[in-house]
């Protein structure tokens, strides 16, 4: 079964070619960073116009890197949510028209999902169809969650952000501290050359469980970073950093703070019933200091921790393609009827 992926639900134009769901034969992403730095973040008027020049070109690459014909391709599978609409539209839509052209099904993705999947590409890892109930944390510039899946429902969120998510905090710091764009690879090497942040603290973002943007989710399995923002904004109006060290050292206690947020909620779902996985996907989970501290809050729950390869850790067409290739996702005539849901939800 060969697969072509697409994904182009925020700021990367990605297609990929995937064979019975985990041999990636390709994976080509096209990223648009350069276009938004400027700004300091995504502009989707400009996401979109650049998917459209891009999207032909980059399908085409992914088809020949893979050393395949079009003819060749089982099924077309693509994000139709959660993203940005004008985003979406552009991978769904030139995804609907080549199921057509080509007179094969259509899968439509939830990228969120695709995420977690991104987890068990990597090497030795094993297929995630063969391993529930699986622990997932989703962690981007648009999403931060925690998800239960177990067979083959869909997931089911155990805590999300009722603000910001773990990207956006690090990008928005990333431009305060005036360390450029994308904020999150910006501050963590700051970070590393940090030598004492000890005496800088910044809050864990603990939610309250009457908040009512809870929505029945458990307070203990959210996070809130909105809060963090604040925190580092009223520090750095106190005490402006003086040189590169002390910077260093605002941007370690901020990472921190966030690494730590995520880890103890993890830890605390990793309590409440035996799984037999952990799997962490999404542009966050880049970072070094979040990969080392899971594996350690794994380590200690005694499951075994799945962490994509850097290439698959941001937006990519591989998770795409991975997903639909086990068979998740919505296909057929029904994949067709669909519109973007830019605030997909899993259920
Ligand atoms: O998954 P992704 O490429 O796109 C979305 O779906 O949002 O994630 C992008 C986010 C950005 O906010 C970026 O700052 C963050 O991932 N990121 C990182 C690191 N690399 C990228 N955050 C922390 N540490 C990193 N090394
Ligand atoms: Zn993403």
């Amino acid at each position: 079964m060969l697969i072509l992926g697409i994904e182009t639900s925020c700021d990367e134009t990605a297609a990929a070619v995937v064979r019975d769901g985990y041999e990636v034969l390709s994976s080509v992403i096209h990223t648009q960073i350069a276009l938004h730095a400027p700004y300091g973040g995504v502009v989707p008027e400009i996401a979109s116009r650049s998917h459209i020049e891009m999207i032909p070109a980059v399908i085409r690459k992914a088809v020949e890197d893979a050393g395949i014909a079009f003819g060749d391709i089982d099924a077309v599978a693509a994000t139709y949510g959660p993203g940005l609409a004008s985003s979406l539209l552009v991978g769904f839509s030139a995804a609907k028209g080549l199921a057509v052209a080509l007179g094969r099904p259509l899968i439509a993705v939830n990228h969120v999902h695709a995420h977690i999947q991104s987890a068990f590409l990597a090497d030795g890892a094993p297929h995630s169809e063969d391993v529930s109930p699986i622990l997932g944390l989703a962690v981007s510039g648009g999403h931060s969650a925690i998800v239960a899946a177990e067979g083959r429902g869909a997931p089911r969120i155990l805590g999300q952000t009722l603000d910001d998510a773990a990207g956006e905090a690090f990008d928005k710091a990333s431009k305060m501290l005036g360390l450029g764009y994308p904020g999150g690879p910006a501050i963590q090497k700051a970070a590393e050359k940090a030598r004492d942040f000890s005496g800088i603290h910044f809050p864990a973002g603990r939610i309250s469980s009457d908040n009512p943007a809870l929505g029945g989710l458990d307070p203990e399995l959210c996070f809130s970073f909105s809060g963090l923002k604040t925190a580092l904004r009223v520090w750095l109006e106190r005490n402006p950093p003086k040189g590169e060290g002390e910077v260093a050292a605002v941007a370690a206690a901020y990472q921190e703070a966030i690494v730590g947020a995520l880890a103890t909620r993890v830890a605390k779902a990793l309590k409440r019933r035996r799984y037999e996985a952990l799997a962490v996907g999404g542009g966050v989970s880049l970072n070094a200091a979040l990969r080392a501290r899971l594996t350690e809050v794994a380590r200690s729950a005694g499951v075994p921790v799945f962490l994509p390869p850097p290439k698959y850790c941001g937006d990519n067409a591989a998770m795409i393609a991975s997903l639909a290739g086990i068979g998740r996702g919505v296909s057929g005539v029904a994949a067709m009827g669909l519109d973007v849901v830019p605030n997909l939800a899993f259920d």
